[in-house]
């Protein structure tokens, strides 16, 4: 297949570049990542963030290995919870050496083992996105094949007419592109993610390589089950007129109106962007008379007025130069391990909407504000940063009285006097705040 990209910033012709591809009309470069093309409009700042996402999941996991080494050499363990808190640490430790080498594709040369001069996230909060879609993995490689064609079952339900150049946007492992391709004869399925971990993996699986990972169910039936070596591979060859790209797909690195059909797969609960704006993003990218086919929930976190019920997507589909076809919903089988205690059942939407206009334009958020990829923009006033200089500028006040010599009270009386506030009324703040800290 023909490279199907183009600049996701200015829309212009690539040429092959060094380790990439680069724009003949702005000039941005493209990096192949893990054999993947890295086609965000800001491919360094993409890795440096995950380079210190990389970090701060590593930082994470130390501290889980050396607390669940501490664990096992407790005394009045049962030998068979020691055992069983062994088989975790040591699949933890074996999952770290296998995500590290997923990532050494990812990370930048140049970042790579230099000093690290800014504090990473605090490894105890657990926030990992690192391995934040493991479990589709699991679900698309190994155990979840009636997952997997009920999926598809899905997007057969929806399309009425051949797929012809055909898009999935929130690709995840790739698992459906290769599906919808498979089985569904799209002309070429190009599938789009901004998370690296899962294309990644797959991206390795098609070349033929094999990869061990743990799945750690929840609620697991046995011992062995705490965490489930499991060895992926391909399910099948890679079928031809495939492609996948690193790409924020409202931002897709495709000509306007060059596509047939956008398939999106979970994806709209899941994008940071309204659905507004989704829908307006889809809509450009497909020619007149295209088909927009979507599947899953709708989001259920933020604020209460972009938490459209479906009625009102519905309205805001057709509001967007959207005829509205099929539709249905569903209960429908998520994440069905069969190593796991419990299950999940999720209510998904499907519609098919046929596009008959073009829409006004309405630019979807960036993926990373402007300020951060051209570093000579003004940042700009936020209130949530002025509310974080504050209780920063309070935290590293009281956290420099903390040198296991002063009391609560003498903190107290100290501050208060620097803040010109009275004591007793710090002292009521200052113990739930403490509180809540991790003293460990
Ligand atoms: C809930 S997962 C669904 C994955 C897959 N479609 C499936 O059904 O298993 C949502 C996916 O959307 C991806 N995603 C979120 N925002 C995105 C964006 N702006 N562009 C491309 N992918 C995005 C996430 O990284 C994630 O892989």
């Amino acid at each position: 297949m023909t490279d199907p990209f183009v600049c996701p910033r200015c829309h212009g012709v690539l040429e092959s570049a060094a380790g990439g591809t680069r724009c003949t009309a702005c000039g941005n470069a493209y990096p192949v990542v893990g054999g993947v093309p890295c086609m965000l409009e800001d491919p360094s700042l993409w890795r440096a963030l995950w380079k210190s996402r990389l970090d701060d999941y590593l930082a994470a996991i130390a501290q889980r290995l050396s607390a669940l080494d501490a664990e096992a050499n407790a005394p009045n363990l049962l030998e068979k919870t020691r055992k069983r808190i062994r088989h975790v640490h040591d699949a933890v430790a074996s999952d770290r050496r296998a995500f590290v080498e997923l990532f050494a594709d990812l990370v930048p040369r140049e970042a790579a083992g230099g000093p690290k001069l800014l504090p990473g996230a605090d490894p105890r909060t657990g926030d990992t996105p690192v391995i934040e879609y493991s479990e589709h993995l699991f679900r698309d490689f190994v155990w979840g094949q009636s997952e997997t064609e009920s999926a598809l079952g899905l997007v057969k339900r929806l399309a009425s007419q051949p797929l012809g150049k055909t898009a999935v946007y929130g690709v995840g492992t790739g698992r459906l592109a290769l599906d919808v391709q498979r089985e569904l004869g799209a002309e070429r399925t190009v599938g789009l993610d901004i998370h690296p971990l899962p294309l990644l993996v797959t991206s390795r699986l098609l070349r033929g390589e094999e990869l061990e990972l743990h799945e750690y169910p929840l609620a697991p039936h046995s011992s062995e089950a705490t965490a489930v070596r499991h060895r992926l591979k391909a399910p099948f060859p890679k079928p031809e007129n495939v492609a996948f790209a690193f790409a924020d797909a409202l931002r897709p690195p495709l000509a306007p109106g060059s596509l047939d059909t956008v398939i999106t797969p979970w994806f709209v609960d899941a994008v940071a962007a309204d659905i507004r704006e989704t829908a307006a993003a889809v809509n450009v990218a497909l020619r007149p008379g295209g088909v927009w086919l979507n599947y899953g929930p709708l989001r259920f976190q933020g604020e209460l007025s972009r938490l459209y019920v479906i009625d009102e997507v519905h309205d805001i589909v057709s509001a967007t130069a959207f005829e509205l076809g099929t539709r249905f919903s569903e209960d429908v089988p998520y994440f069905h391990s069969p190593h796991s205690g419990t299950h999940r059942t999720d209510r998904v939407f499907g519609f098919a909407a046929r596009k008959t206009g073009e829409t006004p334009a309405l630019p979807p958020p960036p993926l990373f504000a402007a300020w951060l990829s051209d570093t000579s923009l003004p940042i700009p006033v936020s209130r949530s940063f002025a509310g974080l200089q504050k209780t920063s500028i309070l935290t590293v006040g009281i956290l420099s009285m903390i040198d296991g010599r002063h009391s609560l009270a003498d903190i107290a009386t100290s501050l208060a006097q620097q803040w010109g506030v009275p004591p007793a009324v710090l002292m009521a703040e200052l113990r739930p705040f403490l509180a809540r800290l991790p003293f460990d």
